[in-house]
């Protein structure tokens, strides 16, 4: 097979949202509607001859867990439909509220201090090599500062990395193969999968679809999308994210308080996903530290991928607090900072100049606005599917808003909004079978694009 790269697909759009824009004043930060045609990844497939030889093959077997996933991970999955898509209509002017990947350029008072960070690496005495493998004092302290004041979380709990999905993973080697975990149904599928990666699952069920040995706490719009505990069996580790991708939905100060209660009374650990924290709107806890006695039972992951757009930067960070211990009294953070000596070597320094940037009262104020803008995209996202007469959820505390179809088959209700509008979004069925009669869609994006994609579900669903 060889693949070609097709170099010449327009994502040009024709904006025709101006009455759109008159009604709602909203901001526009990217003028230019006409998208420059790049290479945008998209390969062709031309099939070559079939071997005669039978392919070699080597003495080695496949890891079981490996082969225990289903299908392909989430998002290359909507991604290798949208190519197929594409090679279908290619002259369609496609639009991707799919993966949520983040789209605005990323402000200057950020940037330069990265660019600042890398010429010093060509100077004798700005040169550094590896770092400690934690992070940098000064931003682990920035982190603690600006996310965990009066929390009783120090720099000394801060593990500065490449990201939280990147965390999660190591995480999950942390705890092993004999754990058991809980998540929230429909959640993120790194929690899952790496799940199954580590071998702590049993196979799939197709029944049910879903992952022996793995609780699923259902979260829909009956339970007000956060679990019902007196449900749940015991154990291990609860992966909870709030505000949760993908429905949208932040847990109250109240239902926290349960959740931790209820891993105190379970001897559980919580790993709290807070990713998407900056986007609340309500005075919902930012953080699981603000719940007391959090620290006794929780960690916490974040990133700065969706607060400053640093999808591709790549710096995140955990809180593993040193209060928090293994049932022989051994310290968490004594084992997950061996974890990160052994599989990570620390951020790249020029991401953690990026950090520390964003942390700085002017990057601070930069990156809110940049959020703040993705937060209109997803008012405008709201408002087109609220007038559409849909069920709509999340929106208000996340960059996710979470639409029912309901009696639907999510990936039938993705193919139709593909084929009819070229519009990419996100069945959420993929994201644990909770997820099924939803659709995601991203308010990252373009402003243009969004207010095209809208303009579209109008002309679909009216
Ligand atoms: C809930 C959640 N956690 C973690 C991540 C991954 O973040 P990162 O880019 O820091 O690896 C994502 C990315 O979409 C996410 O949605």
């Amino acid at each position: 097979m060889s693949l070609i790269h097709h170099n010449h697909l327009s994502t040009s759009i024709s904006s025709s949202s101006s009455t759109f824009l008159a009604r709602n004043n909203f901001n526009i930060r990217t003028q230019n509607v006409s998208l420059p045609a790049k290479n945008n990844g998209i390969c062709k497939c031309v099939a070559a001859p079939l071997s005669e030889k039978a392919a070699y093959k080597t003495k080695v077997s496949r890891n079981e867990n490996m082969a225990k996933l289903q299908a392909g991970y989430l998002f290359p999955e909507v991604a290798r439909r949208k190519a197929a898509h594409m090679l279908k209509y290619p002259d369609a002017q496609v639009i991707s509220l799919g993966i949520g990947d983040t789209t605005e350029p990323i402000p200057e008072v950020i940037t330069s201090a990265m660019a600042k960070r890398s010429y010093a690496l060509s100077t004798i005495e700005g040169y550094s090599g590896y770092g400690a493998e934690q992070g940098e004092k000064q931003l682990r302290a920035a982190i603690a500062s600006t996310f965990y004041s009066n929390l009783g979380i120090e720099e000394a709990d801060i593990f500065v990395s490449d990201g939280a999905k990147c965390d999660i993973s190591r995480l999950q080697v942390l705890f092993g193969s004999s754990v058991t975990m809980a998540v929230q149904d429909p959640s993120y599928p790194a929690y899952v999968d790496s799940s199954v990666i580590m071998g702590q699952t049993g196979q799939f069920q197709k029944d049910v679809e879903k992952y022996g040995k793995i609780e699923y706490m259902k979260c829909n719009p009956e339970n007000g999308f956060f679990p019902d505990l007196s449900t749940v069996p015991r154990t291990d580790v609860i992966f909870f994210c709030s505000p949760n991708n993908p429905t949208g939905s932040a847990a109250s100060r109240e239902q926290l308080t349960r959740l931790v209660q209820f891993a105190k009374e379970n001897g559980s650990i919580i790993v709290y996903d807070s990713a998407y924290a900056i986007y609340m709107s309500d005075d919902n806890p930012r953080s699981i530290f603000e719940i007391p006695g959090a620290k006794e039972v929780a960690i916490e992951t974040s990133s700065f991928s969706k607060y400053a757009g640093f999808t591709g930067v790549r710096l995140g960070w955990t809180v593993v607090p040193k209060e928090l211990l293994f049932s022989d009294g051994f310290p968490v953070a004594k084992d997950f900072n061996r974890i990160v000596c052994t599989c990570f070597n620390g951020a790249s320094n020029i991401a953690q100049a990026g950090g520390l940037a964003c942390l700085s009262p002017e990057g601070f104020k930069a990156m809110h606005e940049v959020v703040a803008f993705y937060r209109e995209n997803t008012s405008i996202i709201m408002e087109t599917f609220n007038s559409l007469g849909f069920n709509v959820y999340g929106g208000t505390n996340a960059p996710y808003v979470w639409i029912h179809f309901p009696g639907q088959s999510s990936w039938d209700v993705f193919s139709e909004i593909l084929e009819k509008t070229h519009v990419v979004t996100t069945p959420g069925s993929g994201f644990g079978p909770g997820g099924e009669g939803f659709i995601r869609v991203s308010a990252f994006g373009h402003r243009a694009n969004v207010l095209e994609a809208c303009r579209r579900f109008k002309e679909l669903y009216k």
